[in-house]
């Protein structure tokens, strides 16, 4: 597909993204409008001057969509900046890592997925049982299922993979991200109200009944 930003790298996490959109066969013009859509802090956690310029990216690239243009040198420049500034991140991520006690604890019996209470100890015995990564983990012992969709256990399930089976966090990976859409029964849909905006909204079309 084509991205708004095309020459800035795109983050792993956003790749992770497109291919699940890809996987779920979005057409392209979804795929577009959400990463569009996605931009400051939603689109990873870089700092004030990065989100600064994820915004004015996200902005500049839609409007130059929209009116058929090719990316402009503005784009370009707010990509390099915002690479820069992206660098300084690293920088402070690197020098105030928490340390691996509290990244990946030993003690089996601390939680380590609040929202199914997976222990520490379930995902260790699992990693040395030879599974294959966060996501095969997720089918095995739920962690990354409950209600906040894996984003307080993702780092900490990676960490404790890459820790027990000696393996680089980045070669492990993490979970699938789930774009944020639900499905929706048609019997909630048939339960609403039918009024002429409430019809149009789901036909497209004006009814006389
Ligand atoms: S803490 Fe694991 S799914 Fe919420």
């Amino acid at each position: 597909m084509t991205l708004p930003v095309l020459d800035a790298p795109i983050s792993p996490l956003r790749q992770r993204l497109i291919d699940d959109m890809n996987m779920r066969r979005f057409s392209l013009e979804t795929q577009r409008n959400y990463l569009r859509d996605i931009a400051g802090n939603g689109n990873g956690i870089g700092g004030a001057v990065v989100a600064e310029f994820d915004g004015r990216i996200a902005g500049l690239a839609a409007g130059l969509e929209v009116l058929g243009k090719a990316p402009s040198e503005d784009l370009r420049r707010y990509s390099r900046l915002r690479q820069k500034a992206q660098r300084g991140r690293t920088f402070i991520d690197l020098l105030y890592q928490p340390a691996l006690s509290f990244r990946a604890p030993a003690e089996g019996d601390v939680i380590a997925c609040r929202c199914e209470e997976v222990s520490v100890g379930a995902i260790r015995a699992a990693a040395v049982s030879g599974v294959a990564g966060p996501n095969q983990l997720k089918t095995m012992l739920r962690c990354g299922m409950g209600p906040c969709q894996g984003r307080m256990c993702a780092a900490t399930v990676a960490e404790l993979l890459a820790d027990t089976q000696h393996r680089p966090q980045a070669e492990v990976g993490t979970y699938r991200l789930r774009p944020p859409i639900k499905p929706v029964p048609l019997s909630e849909i048939a339960a609403l109200p039918h009024t002429p905006e409430a019809v149009y909204a789901v036909t497209g079309t004006h009814s006389e009944h």
